[in-house]
């Protein structure tokens, strides 16, 4: 049988990318021949960030890592997983309340492209309790964020609420 790139998505709002988002990214890397990392244009929240300023963010975090690339994406996911060929949906998952959620969406992207699977990675135990909104809320009320988010993310939340 010919060898195959196995190509995997990592979608997500990432608004912004945070240490347990890259927790995932680099052990998706580490699975997969390529990881396309997609910041959502749709994915119904108001955000910070604008769409490209989330994907830049989300490039200099990852320029370790020589197999994953950034991209956007609005309209449907699998649409988008379709379209670059990807056999896998690559995403984290903290604690049971996320359970009921990712595998709704797992379920649905199910139904809409079953020739690819969801993978769902165990958060890291160090990242359990970062999130996006909270490193938002805890940065927005003065506290220090730098720890929990990649250095560029720290410098780009320290312009926002300047
Ligand atoms: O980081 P998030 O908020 O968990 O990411 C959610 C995301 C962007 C993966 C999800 O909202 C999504 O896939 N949106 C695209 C629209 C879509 O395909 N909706 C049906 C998915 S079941």
């Amino acid at each position: 049988m010919a060898d195959t790139e196995r190509v995997a998505v990592c979608p997500g709002t990432f608004d912004p990318v945070h240490n347990g988002h890259l927790d995932i990214i680099e052990r998706a890397a580490r699975l997969f021949d390529r990881v396309i990392v997609v910041a959502s244009a749709d994915s119904g929240k108001r955000t910070l960030f604008s769409v490209q300023e989330r994907a830049a963010l989300l490039r200099a975090s990852c320029a370790h890592l020589p197999n994953v690339e950034v991209d956007t994406f609005g309209g449907l996911l699998t649409d988008y997983v379709r379209a670059v060929g990807a056999s896998a949906i690559v995403k984290g998952m903290r604690t049971a309340d996320d359970f009921q959620t990712e595998q709704q969406m797992a379920m649905m992207n199910r139904a809409l492209l079953p020739e690819a699977e969801t993978i769902l990675l165990m958060t890291s135990p160090e990242a359990v309790y970062i999130s996006s909104t909270l490193i938002k809320e805890v940065q927005a009320l003065g506290g220090d964020v730098s720890r929990f988010v990649p250095p560029p993310v720290a410098a780009a939340l320290a312009t926002k609420t300047r």
